[in-house]
């Protein structure tokens, strides 16, 4: 595959155009040593050439995908004047514009009332939501599910807040009977819900959820990293692909250092990253020799181009 290189020419063109806004200022190019910046570049080049595929639609292992070419051109033609949104008199042109991103995305979902912002990122959005969860409750719980983002825990403890961890179901969506045994004491007040989990892509019961403010007074707060990933193709329904093994600890053991993750660890830190948790594996195993049942779902997102 090759990259586009034709959006260059218009990002050379906006530039010229954003440059006629400023032209009664005196010239004020920085200095830069190109020949350093050439070689830094290219090395760069070089060595991202290593990374996963993640922006080709082959690859969807994950939830990273470049953004839209005009969103990437966008993006490089503000970083000439690297706006910051803090106050609306210091960003004139470019808060207006994030009010009108905001309101896009509202109404992507209905709502004419509606009130928030851009941020970098999944770990920052989650972090003002459970903020505003303690703010609203101090001292009250914030709950997710055992496969909810690590952020989740993360940030209740940098928050002060209580995190209380809910069990999961087989296939890895949130126990609703386990939410509501934490619901029904009233130490909890917000929960979180995952559409997407960050392992298994499991999608957690949200009308469920929502069932259950019926009867117990709390927050939701919907963590959507992984839905939200482009597909740019016309989707086709996969049933649900339920994978079960038989093995003993063995099996399970040679299981896991077949994963290429594992490998890649190995390759880079030089020790085996199983032989770390292998002890407790043994400790809940019981018997080594001892055949169980191991399930796990596998997940697919088919398209038709
Ligand atoms: C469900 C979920 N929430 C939050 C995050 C954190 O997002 P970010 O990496 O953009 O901070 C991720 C990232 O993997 C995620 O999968």
């Amino acid at each position: 595959m090759t990259f586009d290189h034709d959006s260059l020419e218009l990002l050379a063109e906006a530039l010229q155009s954003l440059e006629r806004g400023f032209t009664s200022l005196p010239d004020a190019q920085p200095q830069v040593d190109r020949e350093a910046m050439r070689n830094a570049v290219l090395a760069a080049a070089e060595r991202l050439r290593d990374n996963y595929p993640y922006h080709h639609p082959f690859y969807i292992g994950q939830m990273l995908k470049p953004p839209h070419p005009v969103a990437r051109l966008a993006y490089a033609l503000a970083m000439y004047i690297n706006p910051n949104n803090h106050a609306l008199d210091g960003s004139r042109a470019s808060s207006p514009m994030e009010k009108e991103a905001v309101a896009e995305i509202a109404r992507m979902f209905g709502w004419d009332v509606h009130l928030g912002h851009l941020t970098s990122g999944g770990t920052m959005a989650n972090f003002e939501a459970l903020w505003v969860a303690r703010e609203l409750h101090p001292g009250a719980g914030i709950a997710a599910s055992a496969q909810a983002h690590y952020t989740h825990s993360r940030l209740t403890a940098v928050l002060g807040a209580p995190f209380h961890k809910i069990a999961v179901d087989a296939l890895g969506c949130m126990d609703v009977a386990a939410l509501e045994r934490a619901l029904a004491d009233g130490r909890v007040r917000t929960v979180v819900a995952t559409l997407g989990t960050t392992a298994a892509g499991t999608v957690d019961p949200l009308p469920e959820i929502l069932a259950l403010r019926g009867r117990y007074d709390f927050r939701v707060h919907v963590d959507a990293a992984y839905r939200t990933l482009p597909f740019p193709f016309e989707e086709i329904a996969v049933p649900p692909l339920p994978m079960v093994a038989h093995w003993n600890l063995e099996h399970f053991l040679a299981y896991l250092r077949s994963w290429s993750a594992t490998q890649r660890y190995i390759k880079a830190k030089g020790h085996d990253p199983v032989a770390l948790v292998e002890p407790d594996l043994r400790a809940a195993w019981g018997d080594a020799a001892r055949v169980r049942e191991v399930r796990w779902q596998f997940h697919v997102r088919a398209g038709r181009t």
